[in-house]
């Protein structure tokens, strides 16, 4: 057999993708070799390969995160994986539960650590991901970014709950993954589209309803037809910020909406306020008594007391008012009932 990698030099396009036969890898401490089978493409591949990914990536690294193989060398003190398992390996190597941190991105297979367009791959034993066992290669190697951020999307802070309503947002993989894991949380799915042979194809896959944006270009008018006027409860918003504003007037009173798709916003110069940040934003209105109650333990137990500016005898309500609105007070402005 002839081991062959290829290898990428961002930012030469297609030209900078180029192949190299490829001696067997030794795996180090805690490291694994798989023999590849199957690997899959992401958007962010294309990124990588024109040099428009946030995280740039190393010259001559090989590229793609997903892909599937079998493990035929496990280096000392590997205890996650023997010889002969189907594995495939985590976008971020470093990330292994909880909340992401910075640190964690910076590591990416196919990006700044050699990914799985090779005969051979070498992974970092804490990457390591057994696949289900019904799956072809083929299917098994497309589950590392798109099925996950689509998982993470409708499970994470907290999972769809069953009889809610989703709406995904384009047809791309991470909207496919998206009806169908939405569907097997148990919720209905609207899925918006651009054509007519894709809404098909989102319907048997289980969309319960599917907008064609093509024909209907405010589609979000069309979601709040469908939902009785409410709007969905949760939005995979897999295209970005080109679509967001219409996502937001698709969405219910208290939606929650997660985007994944990095497609900018047309015509504004930043087309991406978020920017290379992965940050959650909430609207939120007061609290509940619950809220309240629980505030009040934390203030008692620490001692806390507000910070007051003034305080304005009852007869003098209106000064209050004007301080309020002219004395730029730092604390309350307090009116004393006695
Ligand atoms: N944050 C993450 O972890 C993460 C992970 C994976 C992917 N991504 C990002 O998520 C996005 C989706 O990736 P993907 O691989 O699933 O799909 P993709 O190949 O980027 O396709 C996106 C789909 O969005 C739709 N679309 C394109 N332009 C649109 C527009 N102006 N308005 C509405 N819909 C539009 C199209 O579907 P229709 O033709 O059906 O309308 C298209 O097939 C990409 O931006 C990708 O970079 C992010």
């Amino acid at each position: 057999m002839n081991a062959v990698a290829y290898h990428l030099e961002p930012s030469r396009g297609a030209a900078g993708l180029t192949i190299a036969a490829q001696p067997m890898p030794e795996p180090g401490p805690h490291q694994v070799v798989i023999r590849v089978r199957a690997a899959a493409l992401n958007r962010r591949d294309l990124m990588l390969l024109d040099g428009s990914y946030p995280l740039p990536a190393m010259p001559g690294v090989v590229p793609l995160s997903d892909g599937v193989g079998t493990v035929i060398a496990v280096g000392h003190s590997v205890t996650r994986a023997v010889v002969g398992d189907r594995v495939t390996a985590t976008y971020f190597p470093r990330w292994i539960d909880g909340p992401q941190r910075r640190s964690h991105v910076v590591e990416q297979y196919g990006a700044t650590r050699h990914g799985m367009l090779a005969t051979y791959a070498v992974l970092e034993e804490d990457s390591v991901v057994h696949v289900p066992e019904h799956l072809t290669d083929a299917e098994a190697a497309t589950l590392t970014c798109a099925g996950v951020v689509a998982w993470a999307a409708l499970t994470t802070p907290l999972p769809v709950l069953p009889g809610e309503s989703v709406l995904t947002v384009g047809s791309g993989a991470v909207a496919l993954f998206g009806v169908q894991h939405a569907k097997i949380l148990g919720a209905e799915v609207i899925s918006i589209t651009s054509d007519l042979g894709k809404a098909e194809r989102l319907s048997e896959l289980g969309a319960d309803a599917v907008i064609d944006r093509s024909r209907t270009p405010d589609w979000e008018r069309a979601v709040l037809d469908h939902t009785d006027g409410h709007g969905v409860e949760h939005v995979l918003e897999a295209v970005g910020m080109a679509t967001l504003g219409q996502s937001v007037h698709s969405a219910a009173y208290n939606a929650r909406i997660t985007v994944v798709g990095a497609m900018p916003a047309p015509g504004v110069p930043t087309g991406n306020p978020f920017g290379t940040s992965y940050l959650s934003i909430r609207k939120i209105a007061v609290g509940s008594r619950a809220d309240f109650e629980a505030m009040n333990r934390s203030i008692a137990e620490h001692r806390v007391r507000p910070v007051i500016d003034r305080i304005f005898p009852f007869d003098r309500a209106e000064r209050a008012y004007h301080h309020l609105r002219t004395g730029d007070p730092f604390g309350k402005v307090v009116i004393e009932v006695s």
